[in-house]
């Protein structure tokens, strides 16, 4: 902790200086997420707090996607990633190009577009969702099939809870795809007794698994509630870890898998992000109406 001490009081600072706020993805690391955030949560709680935030600088703690969701939601404030780098595997695994050309092959079906995605893609999307309200999303649109992408697995995932049919796209989360039904299984061996929960983009076949699947909001109101005595959480490692600062009688198992993009955010370049008023996310103006209104209608709905 001595280490960070530095930085956490110049960030604690330069908030103040700035008029500043730090959102900050459940995947964060502990000394950004409980000391230095002033917003925490799940895509859809960083997208709607986003919305009520009442300063002139909104530092996003998270990866681009989300940073743009930020500026989307409030134009004219100053957005700024600590790391351009900050990506996504799902966001780089489809075009708007894409999006046009499936809409030509299935013209008429409406397209659910994930938040991990460019502001682009969500141009072309009549609608967003996120892992914590997919179903809802797609339900609301009244229609009996819908396309939803990219992440093929939370297609499958959402497609398995309900009556509408889903057109998947062919992306994956390069963390959750590398989970897999038999170390589920050989976790309940070495652990008895543990409760197993799943984020949505892991596998169907993990899900099907798992004693719970949810966003990681879910799943950290899911062990707030339960209490589960001895609980893993099959998502990024930082995840347990802040759920783990907030539960210290519980037995957390981690097999966990790192987020590389998340992980490039540190203390140091919040700090600089900062200090020197960088790196600010900048949106096409005419992308930019058209992918507000997709996410303003997921927001509509839940
Ligand atoms: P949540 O919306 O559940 O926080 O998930 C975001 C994400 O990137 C998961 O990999
Ligand atoms: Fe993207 Fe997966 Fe990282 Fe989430 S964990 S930001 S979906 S690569």
């Amino acid at each position: 902790w001595p280490v960070y001490a530095q930085d956490i009081d110049a960030i604690m600072t330069l908030k103040r200086t700035r008029n500043a706020v730090i959102l900050a993805h459940n995947y964060q690391t502990p000394e950004i997420f409980h000391c230095v955030a002033d917003i925490v949560g799940d895509s859809l709680a960083l997208a709607r707090e986003a919305m009520n935030v009442d300063a002139d600088v909104i530092v996003l703690a998270g990866v681009h996607f989300m940073a743009e969701t930020a500026k989307l939601l409030n134009p004219e404030k100053t957005v700024l990633i600590p790391d351009t780098g900050a990506g996504c595997s799902l966001a780089e695994s489809i075009t708007p190009e894409d999006v046009r050309l499936l809409r030509r092959s299935y013209p008429g079906v409406p397209v659910v577009t994930y938040v991990n995605t460019s502001a682009a893609v969500k141009a072309e999307s009549d609608v967003c969702c996120t892992s914590g309200n997919a179903k809802e999303v797609i339900e609301s649109l009244g229609v009996d099939r819908v396309i939803m992408l990219p992440d093929e697995y939370l297609a499958r995932n959402v497609a398995a809870q309900t009556h509408v049919k889903v057109i998947a796209w062919t992306g994956h989360c390069e963390v959750h795809e590398l989970f897999n039904a038999a170390d589920v299984r050989q976790l309940r061996e070495d652990y008895p007794g543990v409760v197993v929960l799943a984020h949505p983009e892991c596998p169907p076949e993990v899900v099907a698994e798992a004693d719970f699947s949810g966003s990681t909001a879910a799943m950290q109101a899911y062990v707030g509630r339960n209490r589960p005595p001895r609980v893993v959480l099959l998502t990024e490692c930082s995840m347990s870890d802040n759920v783990a600062v907030q539960h210290p009688e519980l037995e957390f198992i981690r097999p966990c898998n790192l987020c590389p993009h998340m992980k490039k955010i540190t203390l140091r370049n919040i700090r600089s992000a900062l200090e020197g008023m960088r790196h600010e996310v900048t949106i096409d103006p005419l992308v930019a109406e058209r992918a507000r209104r997709a996410v303003e209608r997921m927001l509509a709905v839940r």
